[in-house]
């Protein structure tokens, strides 16, 4: 208010002003205009007077001189008209009388100088203009004729100017007034006030009212910032409430705020590279559209919370077939694509490189010769060259991405990268390199068929830190090492020297994103028939499981095992159906192809078997399937049931146990995937004994409530103090505690 009271009294102050500065301008032009024109209009008199048709001055005489003054008048329009001289007479029409005292000395002095003079006089606050002309004529001695005219209307016009102004800047300056007002309430005030009401909403955390607020349009990018803050607000305390609480409880959970806080310390803002074959994020042509979509990888599962937290580059090889519109110039894009927390770079594959080094040599050769799951490695010279080429082209992109960093920290991924951590090293030694084995590392003989066994160990030795998920698999590695190479095994640090290079072989359990949200997550289950309609199955109980169709999963086993659980308890029959999530993968290789096609055929037989109306006892979803899409069925089932062959981790058993936020739910879990090893609540099993396999599932379906819950609390405890903020920042700090 007080701020529109000194917009307007300003406006009315500067255009009065100018208003003024103006208006004087005019009325000096203007006055001075008017009293020439009135002076003219006199002096044409005069002239009339001596010289006119009726040359009055000759007709005058002592005599008549009151007679002609009054004619004189009238003609002429004036006050009065008078002769003043011989002896200080002053003759003239009636009217006359009023100016004498005016005149006289006027006129004398006119006489005395036998020259014309004029001026204006004031009676009774009227303005008369008078005029002084000496006369020579032999019948009227040392005379003046003196003409009054009337000079008001010249202060009547200048008054009217006077008022016209003043009410057009009277006008002006109300219209600007009330138009500034209206801008600034409308333009200014109203916006401020949005803008106090979202910075208020984004301090209360409402991001609700903030996004059912939208803005002016030109406000629109204010309005999305406020909004981002409020909601990065509102994760921070979040984040900060959740890290009071456990401080209370005295526990020491792990989450992203507390890893970001943690890698800030030990890096000192040294840039971190996580370096991939399988990209997080691939780009996929779906008829017209682009869809971006999560690949199925135990790997991604884990690695892409930690750069979600903590950002940085990760550099892994493009995989989709519309990766390319979707990277800038430089093969970078952010990701993830709905928030954008790090950046991705894209490396392209030729088709042979894809071949030779990732179809070939990593998943034909070290996949099968690392999990030893009766499905013979293959190792081909030609797949071999690509695979260090490959290796070569990845150490060089990581070369050139770090080139401005002298300690870059560079975590390597997986069994695709093992000659990286060398290549690296050499050109870049102040480089912290580590890389996590995310698969099984076999006994030294397995290892010892691979014909270039020296070339990967001495590869994978370049890095300061190697890990892997379960301390029996460093236990593999170090004697594969002590077996085979020239370099020195410390056993009781777990370390081996090798040409003045330490590398320190670690276990680092492998986990997901679980934290304290998580675990008192109120989600309700989805309705099963509901779920289970679009199958078009009726059925009461459903079991769950996920992997990708490869034949270390034990997919086949895990469908004897349930044909003989329904074969063994009738009773099931046509209530009890097994869901099995299966995400084609690397299907152009054979051995995985036969593998899919076995699945199916094995799902088809026992479904034949078993054969009943709106019910069959297993359910193959042949397709990917995102995380949010593979939720429910996690949910809903009373069980899921793992049953690798061999595994380095198996990241599907702790996702189901972290989904049971109702604390029921039973996981059966293979002895041979890492995960069996921390999960003690999990029933465990051979899945080669099919036996008892089916046993597990009859205890599954039929379990108490009571140990459900003891048994999945467990479970959900282990996740929450081993997730995978813990195993990153364990590993961060055992990287910086490296000298
Ligand atoms: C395993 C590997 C990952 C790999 C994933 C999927 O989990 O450890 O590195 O990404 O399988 O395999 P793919 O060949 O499709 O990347």
């Amino acid at each position: 208010m007080k701020f529109n009271l000194a917009l307007i009294f300003s406006i009315i102050i500067a255009s009065g002003l100018v208003s003024f500065g103006f208006t004087y301008y005019q009325i000096s032009t203007e006055r001075a205009k008017l009293n020439n024109e009135l002076e003219a209009k006199i002096k044409q008199v005069v002239q009339d007077i001596y010289q006119g048709d009726y040359n009055f001055l000759d007709s005058i005489s002592e005599n008549n001189i009151e007679k002609f003054a009054k004619h004189l008048s009238v003609k002429y329009g004036l006050k009065g008209v008078a002769i003043y001289g011989n002896e200080n007479r002053f003759i003239g029409n009636q009217e006359i009388a009023q100016f004498k005292g005016h005149s006289v000395d006027y006129a004398t002095q006119s006489l005395a100088a036998d020259t014309a003079f004029g001026n204006f006089i004031s009676i009774d606050g009227k303005e008369t203009y008078q005029y002084i002309q000496p006369i020579t004529r032999d019948h009227l001695a040392a005379s003046s004729v003196i003409l009054y005219a009337d000079a008001e209307y010249i202060d009547n016009i200048i008054g009217d100017i006077w008022f016209r102004n003043f009410l057009r800047w009277f006008f002006q300056a109300f219209i600007v007034s009330i138009i500034t007002v209206l801008i600034m309430r409308y333009g200014i005030f109203s916006p401020i006030n949005r803008i106090v009401n979202w910075v208020k909403s984004a301090r209360m955390g409402d991001v609700e009212e903030l996004e059912q607020n939208p803005p002016a349009k030109f406000l629109a990018p204010l309005h999305k910032e406020i909004t981002h803050i409020a909601r990065a607000m509102n994760e921070a305390k979040a984040a900060a409430e959740e890290e009071a609480k456990l401080r209370s409880k005295s526990e020491a959970i792990w989450t992203p705020e507390r890893l970001k806080i943690e890698m800030r310390n030990l890096l000192h803002n040294r840039m971190m590279v996580v370096v991939s074959n399988r990209e997080p994020y691939m780009h996929i042509r779906s008829g017209k559209e682009i869809k971006c979509i999560v690949p199925a990888s135990g790997m991604i599962t884990a690695m892409e919370p930690i750069l979600k937290a903590c950002g940085g580059l990760w550099i892994a090889a493009a995989s989709g077939d519309a990766d390319k519109e979707t990277v800038d110039e430089n093969n970078r894009l952010r990701v993830p694509p709905e928030e954008p927390k790090y950046t991705l770079k894209r490396l392209w594959l030729t088709k042979e490189e894809e071949d030779h080094y990732y179809y070939g040599f990593s998943n034909e050769g070290i996949w099968p010769l690392c999990h030893i799951a009766h499905t013979r490695p293959i190792f081909r010279i030609e797949d071999w060259s690509y695979y260090q080429k490959v290796n070569e082209d990845f150490a060089n992109a990581v070369l050139e991405e770090t080139a401005d960093e002298e300690q870059p920290l560079i975590l390597i991924q997986d069994y695709h990268f093992a000659l990286l951590p060398e290549l690296i090293k050499m050109k870049k030694p102040k480089a912290r390199v580590a890389i996590f084995w995310h698969i099984p590392w076999p006994n030294p003989e397995s290892f010892g068929i691979c014909p270039w066994q020296k070339e990967i160990l001495t590869g994978l030795l370049g890095a300061d830190l190697i890990g892997f998920h379960t301390q029996y698999h460093c236990n593999h590695f170090l004697e594969t090492v002590n077996n085979s190479l020239e370099s020195r095994v410390l056993w009781e640090r777990f370390s081996v020297k090798m040409g003045g290079h330490t590398t320190l072989i670690k276990p680092f359990p492998i986990s997901i994103d679980f934290t304290m949200k998580d675990l008192n997550n109120e989600e309700k289950k989805p309705d099963l028939e509901l779920l289970m309609k679009d199958h078009g199955i009726k059925t009461k109980f459903i079991g769950i499981g996920v992997d990708r169709l490869d034949y270390t999963k034990g997919i086949i086993e895990k469908f004897l095992a349930v044909e003989l659980f329904l074969e063994q308890n009738p009773a099931y029959q046509g209530k009890f159906t097994f869901i099995q999530i299966g995400a084609p993968s690397r299907t152009s290789i054979k051995s995985y192809a036969d593998t899919a096609m076995a699945i199916e055929k094995e799902a088809d037989r026992i479904n034949m078997r078993f054969k009943a109306k709106n019910w069959k006892p297993i359910l193959l979803l042949k397709k990917h399937h995102s995380h949010a899409e593979i939720q429910p069925y996690y949910k809903a089932a009373l069980f899921c049931m793992v049953t690798s062959l061999h595994d380095g981790m198996n990241l599907v058993a702790k996702e189901f146990v972290s989904q049971r936020n109702d604390n029921d739910g039973v996981l059966i879990l293979s002895r041979f995937a890492g995960a069996s090893q921390k999960m003690q609540g999990a029933i465990v099993i051979n899945p080669y004994d099919t036996e008892k396999s089916a046993n597990a599932i009859k205890q599954a379906l039929e379990m108490p409530a009571e140990e459900q819950l003891s048994r999945m609390q467990s479970m959900r405890k282990e996740i929450l103090s081993n997730n995978i903020y813990s195993w990153a920042a364990d590993l961060l700090r055992t990287m910086a505690s490296i000298r």
